[in-house]
């Protein structure tokens, strides 16, 4: 039974019942959708601090815990024995796939890899040094002039071919704007290679030499992409619903999710790590390093600590952690000065009581960028990585929105503090 509770205007007298609504897990929710025709006021939430957009059946966060599932499975045990695409399939279709279905989703997915040569063509629009993210957002929704007429949002078989050809044209976009940025020719995608695996030789093969693709590194991007693939209604997939909500071309609202997953604060923190561990440049210069992170108005922060939503430790942190001693090793790449500088960073902060009363914990972004130097990826790569990875939650979240026969325009109401109604006053009067 659903609790209810009451809202009284104490001015007015006038009473609101209001339903709690009970998930599977995770707090009750209020309804407050006929609160504004009750009582006439809104809610105000700025940053959504206690607000649930949307009801979601696809991943599920306890912050308090360290708690994360897709469609109800661990990731720990989606890491441990999945592949990224598996996972994909898993957060899209809503059940783990039998193999039949597993290898037609892989197939479709590897049979889709190739963007069409105008699209290729647009890159030679951008400066060498332009920012990957600012290209792969930019071409990605160029994939909506492309696609736009044969797109229709409300036949499930378009709604599955965008989502097929977006996972898998990603990679393919992401490795031009890296060849792009090196002045390298495109390497094309190769269908008959695993998902990372093709990524890894789009990026680093050239026509003049064979390249040998490392299995750890493909492996270990496998990994990597798994603990990226999802995370419930964080900045980016809200973006990607909140854009695709008008009925917008999918691809124009991936796009959306790019640019929004850009920002420090957000998918932008690994590119941040990465700058910021080079900064402190070694551990003697940690503790002056957090004396300005603690220091008031600073704007300097421990970049890759703290979360909205995990209080305790981000559980995709921890995996990632021990992927590090695992792939450096197998790399050949143990002793690597950079690791050891966060690992201590990390032992020193945990113990620091600034962090330890507002509970900043390492988040999935700490350790990521540590593994990718070592795979050989470029720091502006980084958040390009992320993307390409929770490119399969974006999807999944533009799915069930778009699929549910109740969908919704999200249409943020405001508290407005503007003037109040002014005249127009002509300018050889102002
Ligand atoms: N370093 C120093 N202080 C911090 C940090 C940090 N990384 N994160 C939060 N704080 C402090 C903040 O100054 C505030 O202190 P006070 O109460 O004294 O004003 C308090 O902790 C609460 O912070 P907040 O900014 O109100 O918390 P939020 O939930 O709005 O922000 C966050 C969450 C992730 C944006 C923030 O923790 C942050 O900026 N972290 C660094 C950037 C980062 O690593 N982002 C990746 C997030 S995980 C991956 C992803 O989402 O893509």
């Amino acid at each position: 039974m659903s609790t209810k509770f009451e809202l009284k205007n104490l001015a007015s007298g006038k009473i609101s019942q209001l339903d709690a609504l009970s998930g599977t897990l995770g707090p009750d929710a209020l309804d407050i959708s006929q609160l504004t025709k009750d009582q006439g006021v809104f809610t105000f939430d700025p940053g959504f601090m206690a607000t649930a957009s949307t009801e979601s059946k696809i991943t599920f966060i306890d912050g308090d815990a360290g708690v994360l599932l897709y469609r109800g499975y661990p990731v720990e045990q989606l890491a441990d024995k999945s592949s990224y695409l598996e996972v994909a399939n898993l957060l899209i279709e809503g059940q783990l796939p039998t193999k039949l279905k597993l290898s037609a989703f892989q197939n479709s997915i590897m049979h889709h890899t190739m963007v069409n040569e105008q699209l290729l063509r647009f890159f030679q629009g951008f400066h060498h040094n332009a920012h990957p993210m600012a290209m792969v957002s930019a071409v990605v929704a160029s994939m909506a002039a492309f696609y736009h007429d044969t797109t229709d949002i409300n036949d499930p078989r378009h709604r599955e071919i965008f989502s097929h050809r977006i996972i898998a044209k990603l990679p393919t976009i992401a490795a031009a704007a890296y060849k792009h940025s090196l002045g390298q020719p495109f390497v094309y995608p190769r269908n008959d290679l695993r998902y990372c695996a093709n990524m890894l030789n789009m990026f680093f093969a050239v026509p003049c030499e064979p390249y040998a693709i490392d299995p750890v590194a493909a492996e270990a991007l496998d990994l990597l992409f798994i603990l990226h693939a999802d995370h419930e209604q964080n900045a980016s997939t809200s973006t990607v619903r909140l854009a695709g909500s008008t009925g917008a071309n999918p691809y124009a609202a991936i796009s959306a999710g790019v640019s929004a997953l850009w920002g420090p604060a957000h998918g932008g923190a690994n590119e941040a790590v990465l700058d910021m561990l080079l900064g402190i440049g070694s551990v003697e210069n940690i503790d002056k390093f957090l004396a300005r992170v603690k220091a008031k108005d600073s704007n300097v922060r421990l970049m890759g600590f703290g979360h909205r939503v995990y209080k305790n430790f981000d559980p995709r942190a921890k995996i990632i952690r021990s992927m590090c001693y695992r792939v450096l090793d197998k790399l050949g790449k143990s002793d690597n000065p950079l690791f050891e500088l966060s690992l201590r960073l990390e032992e020193v902060a945990l113990k620091d009581e600034y962090f330890v009363s507002r509970k900043l914990y390492p988040n999935v972004d700490f350790y990521s960028g540590i593994i990718y130097s070592a795979l050989g990826i470029p720091r502006s790569m980084f958040t390009v990585m992320f993307a390409i990875a929770r490119t399969a939650g974006w999807v999944a979240h533009w799915l069930e929105m778009v699929s549910d026969p109740n969908m919704k325009i999200s249409r943020p109401r405001q508290l407005y503090t503007g003037p109040k109604k002014l005249d127009y006053l002509p300018i050889e009067k102002r």
